[in-house]
Formats: structure tokens, C-alpha cells, sequence
């Protein structure tokens, strides 16, 4: 993988998406990050640490950080994958346009690599109008790809019933105290492949409001335990734990030295052993909210 903008090239691997896309399987999320500590972080990212793979959303506020990191860090726009989100208050099918729009004149490009539904609308008929504005985006080539995200197994039925195009991936809330199984077996026969949000167990801030709650993988001792086996850090394990899995990760990061570890990943491999007692882990905790409980933010 080139790397014009400097540092050590990763070997981040690939994963060939269902639109023939190829996405890097791990990058840099910036959920919580203003703009400036999002322009900083993208442009260490991508010009220092080898990321080739921003995931950010027009409801996270950084759209713009994103596109000025991209543009500071003098990595070419063609080598870079990237993913923004269509906020639920604009579902719709006039709507999505418009806010599709204003996500390019915000990251200052014009296409990106991955549109996305931020989350499932419980109006299926405003859902599906969303989703066939998505699809004429991606038939304009603005959008390489599009996915959704939150989709629980009946959402991604109900786009397969439907016909048309299938989402590229579903990003959902996984972690190993939430592994997912069963949407990882729905999407694995639908041909979606699934991103992790919160893979490191989330930010512990105030995201979810009154709902937030702090992150406990990273300070958890059977992750702690495997850490000081490999000689990593626990975020590490947990980063494997995903790539390993076949899963997409987007560790989100504001720090330059943890943005770097992150991505340290491709010199150790997790055992059979390890897996099977991460595997221990899982007891359905969330840290943020369940899809089919919250309608966020619907439009009137
Ligand atoms: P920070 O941005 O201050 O570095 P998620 O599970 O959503 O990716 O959340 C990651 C959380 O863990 C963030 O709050 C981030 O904080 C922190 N974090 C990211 N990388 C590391 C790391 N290598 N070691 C410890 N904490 C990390």
C-alpha cells in the first residue's frame, strides 16, 4: 500500500465488499471529537500512521475536520476509504439528497467510498423511500457503496424481500460483551459485511446522555491477561479480536500515540485460547441503545 504522506506503510487487509469495493479492515473512527481534534487525528492518521480508512457521519459534527485532516495529510484522495452517515432527521427520499450533499461540501469531496443510514427509521416506509435515494446515489457514483448501520437481522430481511441492492456492510454496536451472532449469520448469508462501532468498548463519554455508561473492556482482566501474554495492550487484543473475526474495526482515538497502536496489530495473531476465553465475555451488554427500543431522532 503506498503511503505518500509519510510514515510506515500498515498492512491493513481488505475486505471485498458485496459492490465489489475493496474497504481497509481497520480504521480510524472520530465519534466525540470536535473538528479540530478530528482534523488533527485524520491527518495523523493517514499521514503517520498508515490508515488508509475514516469512518465519521454528518451526526457526529467533524465532517469538516475530516475533510481538512484528509486534505492536510497529503495522501492522495483515491487511496483513502471513506465513510460518512445519513442522520435519521433527514431520512427520506428528498431529504437524503440534500443532506448527501452537504456531507460532500463538508468533507470537501466528491464522492465518498461508503454512505451509510445511521439508524433503522421504525416508519419502514420512509426507511425503504431512504434507501432507493441511496441507491440512485450509488448509481450517480458519488457513493461507491452504500450500507446501513443498527440494522438488526429483520431490518436487512426486509431490504432483501424488497429486491435491489443490499447493503455493503451493517455497522452495529459489537465488542466481545456484545458479539452480535446472530446478525453476523443473518448478514454473512445475505453477502453484508459487518463493521464494529464501539469496538473497544466505547468512549465513556457523554454520548448517550443520561444513558452513557463507562467503558469496562479495556480495563477488563482476562483482556488485561492476554494483553501481557502478547506483549500488547489490552485495546490491541481487542482490535484483533475484530480482524480475527472477520469483522471491520474503527477504534476511535483522538491521541496520536493510541491512534498509532492501534493500528500496530499485523505482528501477532490471537490464539485459539484466547479467542475461546474472550468468547467468555459475552453477555449481550450494551453500552449504547438498542435499535428496535429507540426511533432516534425521526423525522416529524
Ligand atoms: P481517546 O479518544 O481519548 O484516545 P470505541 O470503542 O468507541 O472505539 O472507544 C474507544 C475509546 O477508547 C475512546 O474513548 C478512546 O479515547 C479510548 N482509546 C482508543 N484507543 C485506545 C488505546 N489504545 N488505549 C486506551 N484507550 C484507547
Amino acid at each position: 500500500m503506498s503511503n505518500p504522506g509519510g510514515g510506515a506503510p500498515q498492512k491493513t487487509p481488505s475486505i471485498t465488499l458485496n459492490s465489489g469495493a475493496k474497504i481497509p479492515q481497520l480504521g480510524l473512527g472520530v465519534w466525540q471529537a470536535t473538528n479540530d481534534e478530528t482534523e488533527r487525528a485524520v491527518g495523523f492518521a493517514l499521514g503517520e500512521a498508515g490508515y488508509r480508512h475514516i469512518d465519521t457521519a454528518a451526526a457526529y459534527g467533524n465532517e469538516e475536520g475530516v475533510g481538512r485532516g484528509l486534505a492536510a495529510s497529503g495522501v492522495p484522495r483515491e487511496d483513502v476509504f471513506l465513510t460518512t452517515k445519513l442522520w435519521n432527521a433527514d431520512q427520506g427520499y428528498e431529504s437524503a439528497f440534500s443532506a448527501f450533499d452537504a456531507s460532500l461540501d463538508k468533507l470537501a469531496v466528491d464522492y465518498v467510498d461508503l454512505y451509510l443510514i445511521h439508524w433503522p427509521l421504525q416508519d419502514r416506509d420512509r426507511l425503504l423511500r431512504t434507501w432507493e435515494a441511496l441507491e440512485e446515489i450509488a448509481a450517480s457514483g458519488r457513493a461507491r457503496s452504500i450500507g446501513v448501520c443498527n440494522f438488526e437481522p429483520h431490518h436487512l430481511r426486509l431490504l432483501a424481500d424488497r429486491g435491489g441492492t443490499m447493503p455493503a456492510v451493517d455497522q452495529v454496536e459489537l465488542h466481545p460483551h456484545l458479539a452480535q451472532h446472530e446478525i453476523r449469520s443473518t448478514a454473512a448469508e445475505l453477502g453484508v459485511a459487518v463493521e464494529s462501532w464501539s469496538p473497544l468498548g466505547g468512549t465513556s463519554n457523554a454520548g448517550w446522555g443520561e444513558h452513557s455508561k463507562p467503558n469496562t473492556l479495556l480495563t477488563d482482566p482476562c483482556i488485561g491477561a492476554i494483553a501481557s501474554r502478547h506483549g500488547k495492550s489490552p485495546a490491541q487484543v481487542l482490535i484483533r479480536w475484530h480482524l480475527q473475526n472477520g469483522l471491520i474495526v474503527i477504534p476511535k482515538s483522538a491521541h496520536p500515540e493510541r491512534i498509532a497502536q492501534n493500528i500496530d496489530v499485523f505482528d501477532f495473531d490471537l490464539t485459539d485460547i484466547d479467542l475461546a476465553e474472550i468468547g467468555t465475555l459475552n453477555d449481550g451488554v450494551r453500552v449504547g441503545l438498542h435499535p428496535d427500543e429507540m426511533n432516534l431522532a425521526a423525522p416529524d
